[in-house]
């Protein structure tokens, strides 16, 4: 499969999408708490709204559908932890939109704007995540974006079933 990022169209429904601040973080961490089975912790929602951090929402008729958070980290960290790597990854931490408002193009935006931001990092060399392996829809909209699987990783979660993911990744360059 390729893994490199296939392109992207407009949302089929008017959504603005603005960076995670102060004032919407709080969205976020409730968006969260229904979009995932893992909870974040404090320090996470803080990181959050630091400089350099990439994070956005999406909002539809000033509802918060959607939201998006990634961290850049050394290249490689997700499968070795080796620190210090002169070029880097971009990680996805969290990408989600809320069931009722899905299949309108609003997870691709959010996707595209993190693939955009990444490409303008001339030491990042590709995005990488991890997908809850029963998590197909998730697994059907990275495959469909030039996402690949990279390999499963065992017992990744803790108190979740299956405790397994996948890693995936797309390559910038
Ligand atoms: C994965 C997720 C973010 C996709 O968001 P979305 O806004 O529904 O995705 P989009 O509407 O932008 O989909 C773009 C394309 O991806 C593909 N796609 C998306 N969801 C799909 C699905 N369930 N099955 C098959 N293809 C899918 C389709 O090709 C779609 O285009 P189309 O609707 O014109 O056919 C959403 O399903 C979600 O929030 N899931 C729960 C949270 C989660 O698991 N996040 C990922 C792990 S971090």
């Amino acid at each position: 499969m390729n893994n490199s990022y296939v392109g992207f169209e407009k949302a089929k429904a008017p959504v603005e999408i603005i960076p995670v601040d102060a004032h919407t973080v709080s969205r976020v961490r409730n968006l969260n708490s229904v979009l995932f089975p893992v909870r974040y912790s404090a320090g996470f929602y803080k990181r959050l709204v630091q400089p350099g951090q990439f994070a956005q929402v999406a909002l539809y008729q000033g509802v918060c559908v959607g939201t998006i958070a990634c961290r850049t980290q050394p290249l490689g960290f997700a499968e070795s932890m080796v620190d210090g790597a002169p070029q880097t990854e971009m990680y996805m931490m969290t990408l989600g939109v809320l069931a009722p408002y899905r299949r309108l193009g609003i997870g691709k935006m959010l996707l595209a704007n993190a693939v955009r931001a990444a490409q303008q990092d001339p030491l990042a060399r590709r995005i990488v995540l991890h997908v809850k392996i029963d998590n197909d829809d998730a697994l059907r909209f990275y495959h469909r974006h030039g996402f690949a699987t990279v390999r499963l990783v065992e017992n990744y979660y803790k108190n979740i079933e299956p405790p397994h993911a996948y890693l995936l990744e797309c390559r910038l360059r």
